[in-house]
């Protein structure tokens, strides 16, 4: 049989071999010193600033793994995945980055139905997040500045995590378990102007985006005066600065 690892290696797209989000709970949860990773890159321009330093930052995680041949394929024209080369998926470590654009997630309604049993009614895209988000250790949102706040498809995204609020404000449900007690989060922005309070805003609804999570929010990667697509690739230090930051999530497994 060809195994799930020899399409990734080989970068196709098979059906058959996705791995799903019940695996990706249970891959997520069988080392201890394992990482589970859900990188989300939001802004409409794929290759942008913020994804080329999420790109960066996963870059960093592969190699302080210890393999600079991480193995990378797709799991559909939206979702990237990257497993160790020298781990066999059982050991644990497992990244995904998905973008936002292009998927179908609709605005929260407030309808409340989260609040029965912590699950959303819209069938939409974002459900595939749920599982996921559950299961992860580390959470990367990268998103651009815009009009001083994340971009729409970010927002979308944290406001369809009410179901996590409900959950743990509503429910009592304890989001950290024992098995994982640690669930942290990274914000990645960039935005074209300076000021003091560029990220200001973004900031805040991160906190309290990490909190319904039930993350900390561990770290940030925020940089002013990049408005050109690509234009941070003129700036080495700044991807290094993300690269680095990969290398201090494996440091803090
Ligand atoms: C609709 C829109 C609104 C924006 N608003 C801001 C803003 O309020 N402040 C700012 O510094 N940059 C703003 N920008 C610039 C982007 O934040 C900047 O170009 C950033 O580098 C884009 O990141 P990306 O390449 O990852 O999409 C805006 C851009 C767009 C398209």
């Amino acid at each position: 049989m060809i195994s799930r690892l020899t399409w990734i290696r080989a970068g196709f797209f098979c059906p058959a071999c996705l791995i799903n989000s019940a695996e990706w709970e249970q891959t997520a949860r069988t080392g201890t010193d394992s990482v589970n990773l859900l990188a989300i890159s939001s802004s409409p321009r794929k290759g942008g600033n913020t994804d080329l330093l999420l790109d960066q930052l996963l870059r960093g995680v592969g190699d302080a793994l210890g393999d600079h041949q991480c193995i990378t394929g797709r799991r559909d024209h939206n979702s990237t995945v990257m497993i160790p080369a020298d781990s066999p998926v059982s050991s644990g470590h497992f990244i995904e980055k998905i973008h936002l654009t292009g998927l179908n997630i609709k605005s929260c309604t407030h309808c409340d139905y989260c609040q029965n049993d912590g699950n959303c009614i819209i069938k939409d895209d974002m459900q595939q997040f749920y599982p996921k988000l559950l299961a992860a250790d580390w959470l990367v949102l990268a998103s651009p500045i815009y009009f001083m706040a994340h971009c729409a498809q970010a927002k979308l995204f944290i406001d369809r995590c009410q179901t996590f609020w409900s959950r743990k404000y509503i429910l009592k449900q304890h989001l950290r378990t024992p098995e994982q007690p640690n669930r942290r989060g990274i914000f990645i922005s960039v935005g074209a102007t300076h000021g003091p309070k560029v990220f200001a805003g973004s900031k805040i609804t991160m906190k309290w985006f990490f909190d319904a999570l039930d993350m900390d929010y561990w770290e940030n990667l925020l940089f002013e005066g990049f408005d050109e697509k690509g234009s941070i690739k003129q700036s080495p230090g700044i991807l290094a600065q993300a690269y680095q930051l990969g290398g201090k999530i494996v440091e803090n497994l």
